[in-house]
């Protein structure tokens, strides 16, 4: 096991990347960068691996701005995606991109599976067993390459440029059962929703990353289920045969 300091920056609305993160990490004593919060600008030493969710096939804006706060110096960096068995296309490419731009060299990079955060019965249960020891395999194989300095690059999957993000428009709706305790808006990664008034939440600054809704204990936080729905018949039909984890070492 490498002994090189390791960092992990995750974006985790509802923890699928934080699952996927921890299987992969060498040791339980890596520092965390929570893309979630206000990141603070700082370099970074070691080897940095960021994970990120995909959102219609990219990497959700508010994670890239994050990320742009840590700032490598040719240090080594491992781009991983998770997403919700449906398709990763241009993030993985994406993610790469940004790590370079901000002075890292990309030297390992792989795309996981993670429940879909919206409609939770696809891939229900990913990352599995078979998942995290992919996984683990992955993190052992990174910590090799770091040991060995060995800083050859790799190549990921996608185009440019990058697809369009898809706008949803629909609000997150709020039950009568709310009673106003703040943790969706303590937890909100946009501050998309007051603390003051937590049954509203302000659509400009919401990216539906459904944090809200996992983190209520009276789950009184819902997307219309119309909407629901509607995108489970769509993942359905696109989303039900099991994808594998990916990886570019
Ligand atoms: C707004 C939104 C868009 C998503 N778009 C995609 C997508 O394009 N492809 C896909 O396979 N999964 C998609 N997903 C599912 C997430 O990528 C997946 O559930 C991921 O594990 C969420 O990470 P988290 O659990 O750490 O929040 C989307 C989820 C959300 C909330």
């Amino acid at each position: 096991m490498s002994t090189t300091e390791w960092t992990t920056a995750v974006f985790s609305p509802t923890g699928g990347c934080e699952k996927v993160a921890k299987a992969i990490e060498p040791n339980p004593s890596v520092r965390r960068v929570d893309l979630c919060e206000h990141v603070e600008p700082q370099s970074v030493q070691g080897v940095l691996m960021a994970v990120v969710p995909v959102y219609g096939g990219r990497v959700p804006e508010v994670a890239l701005e994050r990320l742009r706060a840590l700032r490598g110096d040719g240090t080594p960096a491992v781009a991983v995606v998770v997403y919700g068995n449906r398709a990763y296309e241009d993030a993985l490419l994406e993610l790469h991109t940004e790590l370079t731009a901000n002075g890292f060299k990309v030297i390992a990079a792989a795309a996981f599976i993670a429940e879909h955060s919206i409609v939770r019965t696809i891939a229900k249960g990913r990352p599995n067993e078979a998942d995290c020891a992919v996984a683990a395999e992955f993190g052992r194989r990174v910590s090799a390459k770091v040991a060995a300095e060995d800083m050859s690059a790799i190549c990921v999957p996608g185009n440019i440029p990058y697809r369009e993000r898809p706008r949803i428009p629909v609000t997150i709706l709020t039950l009568d059962s709310c009673r106003g305790c703040g943790r969706c808006a303590r937890l909100c990664p946009t501050g998309a929703i007051s603390p003051a008034t937590p049954d509203k939440t302000d659509p400009a600054k919401c990216i539906l990353c459904m944090r809200c809704v996992s983190v209520c204990f009276r789950r009184a936080r819902l997307l219309p289920p119309p909407v629901v729905e509607g995108m489970m018949q769509r993942l359905n039909l696109v989303a039900s045969e099991p994808k594998q984890p990916e990886i570019f070492i």
